[in-house]
């Protein structure tokens, strides 16, 4: 409902700004579709256009908090103008920094965390009537999910958080303490969710977690029910092309999921199953819970039920206390198990980590140096999987224009990047295309017409 009041201008429009991975992006759709309930308000592309502004940060990687500062500073111009505009910074920096942000940044009017944003419009109705600042980074044990309207939803394909938090306590990572515990869904819930999507006209589903595979959660049979029962009960829904999900940890996988790859029609053949390192020694100072030795039997298990499965990896180089041995070790993982895709990433410490509590005794000069190395090996890489893909005819879910003009962009099952010559009334449908060149890291093609 809108407020219409002398004191109290009414607003109109939010901007959103989201950063970090999947899960934050529909975090901030759930926030879009939340204010509109309350308020009404319409999300505009532009911070200049909003009463509203809302950050949905990330605190992975390095720097994440000076990021936000610098562009708290742009927005704070704006609020000189429009002494009404709230701002409210939320997401894992939110969680990390609490009041901190407005300690140093007053005009800041609310701050909350991940498990804590179905609490915004409360939030904003004490910030006007009141003219305080508040912060929610309290980790409830009640789901904010009970809290959130229906999803919307646009375009063709929908994503589902079916699981919150983090139990691994990897020892470089932040999302154990910026998302808090493995929290899972109740399957019905989850299938309810899937159905309203695919009812609004999506086509694919993709499930979120940050570890999708350790989930566990009530089934209606009043059992739990594990990752692969969920994966096969989503794959009957009404309405359903393609299935995603992501990201999985190589200690949750299990010969049943490895199956289900060969099994489920709509289950689409890539996963992404990050190791970070290939050394032994580093992945157990990481407590990453398994040897590389580990690794290689559930890459062959996939394979062997699903010939043309993608696959693809995060990696983190200069890790504390990481030598030129262990590095040679992550470049013979990578020789030996051939990815389609990969993300390399420098080690930075993250405050409240236990690795930020060892020396980053790695150079800058060495990180770079080894990362550039791995970019050469794993490119190569991707790029000889698009060339094998030249002379192939691949099912195309399109999914917008592309940058070019008259071209469309969509994907293919093994998620690949292939732009055509199309028309915009294709959007949303899967198209046969025929690959006629690769690029490094997408490909072109032709639509074959029937
Ligand atoms: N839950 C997922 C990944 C979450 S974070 C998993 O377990 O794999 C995404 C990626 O960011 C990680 O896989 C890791 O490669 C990278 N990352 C996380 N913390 C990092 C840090 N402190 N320094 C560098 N890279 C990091
Ligand atoms: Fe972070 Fe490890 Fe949890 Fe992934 S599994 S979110 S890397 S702690
Ligand atoms: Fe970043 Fe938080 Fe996601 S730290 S990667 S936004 S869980």
């Amino acid at each position: 409902m809108k407020q219409k009041h002398a004191t109290t201008p009414s607003l109109d429009t939010l901007f959103i700004k989201t950063y970090g991975c999947q899960m934050n992006e529909y975090d901030s759709s759930r926030m879009a579709d939340l204010m509109h309930k309350a308020y009404g308000l319409r999300l505009v592309a532009k911070p200049e256009d909003a009463d509203v502004i809302l950050m949905n940060t990330c605190s992975i990687r390095e720097k994440a908090e000076d990021k936000v500062y610098s562009e708290l500073g742009r927005y704070r111009k704006l609020k000189d103008k429009n002494p009404n505009m709230i701002i409210g910074v939320g997401g894992c920096v939110g969680q990390q920094e609490g009041e901190r942000i407005q300690q140093r940044a007053p005009y800041v009017d609310a701050v909350f965390g991940p498990q804590s944003y179905h609490q915004l419009p409360e939030m904003i109705h004490k910030i006007r009537r009141e003219r305080v600042n508040v912060t929610a980074i309290d980790m409830p044990e009640i789901e904010k999910f009970d809290h959130l309207p229906t999803p919307k939803g646009h375009g063709s394909v929908g994503f589902v958080t079916i699981a919150e938090g983090c139990d691994k306590f990897c020892t470089f990572c932040v999302v154990p303490y910026t998302r808090g515990p493995e929290l899972s869904r109740p399957v019905n819930d989850i299938l309810q969710e899937c159905q309203k999507l695919l009812d609004a006209g999506m086509i694919e589903i993709s499930l979120l977690g940050q570890n999708v595979n350790a989930y566990r959660g009530l089934g209606p049979d009043d059992e739990e029910w594990d990752f692969t029962m969920l994966l096969y009960a989503v794959a009957k829904l009404d309405g359903l092309k393609r299935l995603r999900f992501s990201t999985s940890h190589p200690m949750e996988m299990t010969d049943e999921l490895a199956i289900a790859f060969g099994e489920l029609p709509t289950l689409m053949p890539y996963l992404h199953l990050p190791v970070q390192s290939g050394s032994d020694a580093i992945l157990k100072a990481m407590h990453r819970g398994h040897t590389r030795d580990d690794y290689f039997p559930i890459i062959d298990d996939l394979r062997k039920h699903c010939p043309d499965i993608a696959l693809s990896s995060d990696f983190i180089v200069g890790y504390p206390g990481e030598t030129n041995e262990d590095f040679e070790q992550t470049l013979d993982l990578v020789r030996r198990v051939n990815y389609d895709f990969a993300y390399c990433f420098k080690y930075s410490p993250r405050p409240g980590t236990p690795a930020s509590k060892s020396e980053d005794n790695v150079s800058e000069a060495i990180k770079d140096k080894r990362l550039q190395r791995l970019l050469e090996l794993t490119r190569e890489q991707t790029r000889a999987a698009m060339k094998n893909q030249i002379g192939r005819t691949v099912d195309v879910l399109v999914e917008k224009e592309s940058k070019h003009a008259g071209e469309l962009q969509g994907r293919t099952a093994d998620y690949r990047i292939v732009h055509f010559q199309g028309q915009p009334r294709q959007i949303g449908q899967i198209m046969p295309i025929r690959i006629t060149e690769s690029y490094g890291q997408s490909l072109r093609g032709e639509l074959i017409l029937a």
